[in-house]
């Protein structure tokens, strides 16, 4: 008998264990990023003036941001749509050169960087233009549409020592970098499994979004959208749903995927391709005469954890990614992280010797207990305190993301996603989806740089 009413055991599963889980959690608010007060001391007379190619949905989105960056102008935007050259302006507030015309701003020698918010199937075309025309690039995630495309747009950046960011925005916020410092930290123990999922329960969340009224091959440059992808004739469907067709998009690898991967990578320091992925899933509701699937599930090879990640347009489940590490667990949840630690504590072996003669049993637990003195009462209670992190209310990811392209292009130094960390990311999607349309597993060869399988 000891001192403390509560056996070790007890002590050791409530201490750990339930105190822990029942009570409330640690709730950290985090600070705002500093990159946007280094943009506000570096700007003083050296304001950096940009141009958007492709301002839909996405593009918009970030010229809104940029409104918010300090030391950045926008000066020109181009589009196909000419709607979306007038939402443009709408969404800067001010005129703007336009142009169905890319190259037209790229031949401006008054443009420093480029944002690319065009689709997919069009950035290796744009953002190679835009390098070798001695532009810096924002380019949207995900980096590449195909394999090729991928390196091509490397090799572009590289040979013209361009600065470059890609758009998963989650690389840039305070709370994945709350994450990547609980990581770093050696808290979770060894990871070897993280488990990831986007699920959306709606026809936008489908990507099934309207067709503006009055669109036709006149107001719409079809011709020059179908570079890159096979000569059909106009369809506003394959225009504005672009995600649903693989001539464009990459489904929900390229749309969803990208995201969960870049933040995944920046997490846990990891800047390289799965050596293997294995996909399942299927079309199942949106049978809108898409060509990808509204389930995805795969399994990537990591060299140090396996990750398994999933996106289901069937359900609303959020945004998620957990860290199942041996001394914790990590979690974000849309926008909320939290850490809980595991139970480590050494406990005596109450199973397997309920086989063994009560002497030997009797035996095996004097001898535990004289080996392991109970730790001070409720010692561990402070550590195993659950910790709980969110952003401030109105936190916008996206402005701290602009922001740090904005500080590279000035400093000269890279960005963290650059071109091969989204080059990276992008392979993963790629994968993916050569994984679950041939119905096999996908072998990266990275010497050869090719998918196989
Ligand atoms: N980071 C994010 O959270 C996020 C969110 C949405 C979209 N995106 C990415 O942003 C990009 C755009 O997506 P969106 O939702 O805005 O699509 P969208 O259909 O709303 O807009 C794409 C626009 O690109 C234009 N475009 C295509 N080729 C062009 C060219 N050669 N020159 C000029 N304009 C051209 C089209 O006219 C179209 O208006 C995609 O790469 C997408 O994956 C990123």
């Amino acid at each position: 008998m000891t001192d403390n009413p509560w056996s070790r055991r007890q002590f050791m599963r409530i201490g750990a264990g339930a105190l822990a889980a029942g009570a409330a959690a640690k709730v950290t608010l985090l600070e705002p990023s500093n990159v946007l007060a280094a943009a506000t001391q570096a700007q003083s007379g050296n304001t950096i003036r940009f141009a958007s190619i492709g301002t839909g949905v996405r593009g918009c989105e970030l010229l809104a941001a940029s409104l918010r960056v300090p030391g950045v102008e926008c000066v020109a935007v181009s589009d196909l749509w000419e709607g979306r050259l007038t939402a443009a302006q709408q969404t800067l507030k001010k005129q703007v050169a336009t142009t169905r015309n890319y190259k037209e701003i790229l031949d401006r020698k008054d443009i420093d960087a480029i944002i690319v918010a065009c689709t997919d199937h069009q950035h290796r075309r744009v953002v190679v233009d835009a390098c070798n025309a001695g532009k810096d690039v924002y380019c949207e995630k995900p980096l590449s549409h195909t394999v090729e495309d991928g390196f091509a747009i490397l090799a572009a950046a590289q040979k013209n020592n361009r600065i470059m960011q890609v758009g998963s925005q989650r690389v840039s916020s305070i709370l994945y970098e709350k994450a990547r410092q609980i990581y770093a930290s050696g808290k979770l123990g060894q990871v070897c499994c993280i488990e990831a999922y986007w699920d959306r329960n709606s026809a936008s969340g489908a990507w099934v979004y309207p067709i503006p009224p009055g669109v036709n091959d006149q107001n719409i440059d079809w011709k020059e959208y179908l570079v890159g992808a096979p000569s059909i004739p106009f369809d506003p469907v394959q225009f504005f749903r672009w995600r649903c067709f693989t001539a464009y998009g990459e489904g929900l690898g390229g749309d969803l995927f990208v995201h969960l991967i870049s933040g995944i990578m920046f997490i846990t320091g990891t800047n390289t391709v799965p050596t293997r992925a294995q996909s399942t899933g299927g079309l199942y509701r949106w049978k809108d005469g898409r060509q990808f699937p509204d389930l995805i599930e795969t399994f990537y090879d990591y060299p140090d954890f396996r990750v398994y990640m999933r996106c289901n347009l069937n359900n609303d489940g959020g945004e998620f990614i957990g860290f199942y590490g041996t001394e914790g667990t990590m979690i974000i949840r849309d926008s909320t992280l939290t850490f809980s630690p595991q139970n480590t504590a050494p406990e005596m072996e109450g199973y397997s010797t309920k086989g063994w003669p009560e002497d030997l049993r009797k035996q095996y637990e004097e001898n535990w207990e004289k080996d392991h003195p109970p730790a001070a009462p409720f010692a561990s209670k402070l550590t195993d305190e659950v910790e709980e992190y969110v952003p401030p209310k109105g936190y916008n990811d996206t402005v701290d993301h602009e922001a740090n392209f904005f500080n590279a292009v000035r400093s000269r130094k890279p960005c963290v996603e650059n071109e091969v960390f989204g080059n990276n990311a992008a392979l993963g999607c790629h994968l993916a989806n050569y994984s679950y349309f041939n119905k096999r597993p996908a072998m990266w060869d990275a010497s050869a740089k090719k998918i196989t399988g």
